[in-house]
């Protein structure tokens, strides 16, 4: 009997070990803390928009950045137009950030709960940072 519960004990540390990370994200996803918004750019805007609507901006905006970056990259636009028409130079830097400059209480806030961790910031910096290292010369 003794030797037996050791192992279900050992079983029982281990499951506990392996499942740890998933319930400690199941029990995070229920607690996303909301994203600050209280930036001098966003205050002063009279309608508080982002580039698309917000169920579009949290369900896709890595898929447009990475669009925006295909735009730039490989099709050499500078403009996006929006779904209703208006302009936004394409930036992650200049143009999220410059809404986002809270990058630390919006952006990192959220990723953070949800261990999502974009490496965009290897190369694009966020405000108030100088440490543009890689790749400055494409
Ligand atoms: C290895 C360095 C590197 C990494 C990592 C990287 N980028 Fe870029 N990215 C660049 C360079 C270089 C350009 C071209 C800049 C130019 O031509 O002005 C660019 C352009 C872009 C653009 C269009 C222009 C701009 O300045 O915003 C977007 C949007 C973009 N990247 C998004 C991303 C996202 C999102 C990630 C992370 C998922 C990411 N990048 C990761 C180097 C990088
Ligand atoms: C002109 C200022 C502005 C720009 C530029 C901007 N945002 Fe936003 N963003 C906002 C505002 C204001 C909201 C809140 C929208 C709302 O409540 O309808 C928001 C909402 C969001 C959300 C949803 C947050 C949530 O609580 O679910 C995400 C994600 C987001 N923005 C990412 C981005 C990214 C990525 C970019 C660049 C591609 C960007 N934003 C550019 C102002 C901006
Ligand atoms: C409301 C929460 C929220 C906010 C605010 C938010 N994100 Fe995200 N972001 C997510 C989630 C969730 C994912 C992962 C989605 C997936 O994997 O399908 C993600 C993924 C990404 C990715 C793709 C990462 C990868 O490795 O695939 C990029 C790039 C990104 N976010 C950029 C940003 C930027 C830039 C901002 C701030 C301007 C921002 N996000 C604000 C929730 C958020």
């Amino acid at each position: 009997m003794y030797g037996k519960g050791k192992i279900l004990f050992g079983l029982a540390v281990f499951l506990g070990l392996v499942t740890f990370p998933f319930y400690s994200n199941l029990g995070k996803v229920g607690a996303v803390p909301e994203p600050s918004l209280n930036t001098p750019v966003i205050n002063a805007m009279r309608d508080k928009e982002c580039v698309e609507s917000e169920e579009f901006m949290e369900a896709e905006h890595m898929q447009l950045l990475d669009d925006w970056r295909n735009m730039l990259v490989r099709e050499g636009k500078k403009k996006y137009v929006n779904s209703k028409g208006k302009e936004f130079d394409i930036s992650l830097q200049n143009t999220c950030l410059n809404c986002h400059s809270n990058k630390e209480q919006f952006c990192d806030r959220c990723h953070n709960y949800l261990a999502v961790k974009p490496y965009c910031w290897d190369c694009h910096f966020g405000p108030k940072e100088t440490n543009w290292t890689k790749e400055t010369d494409v």
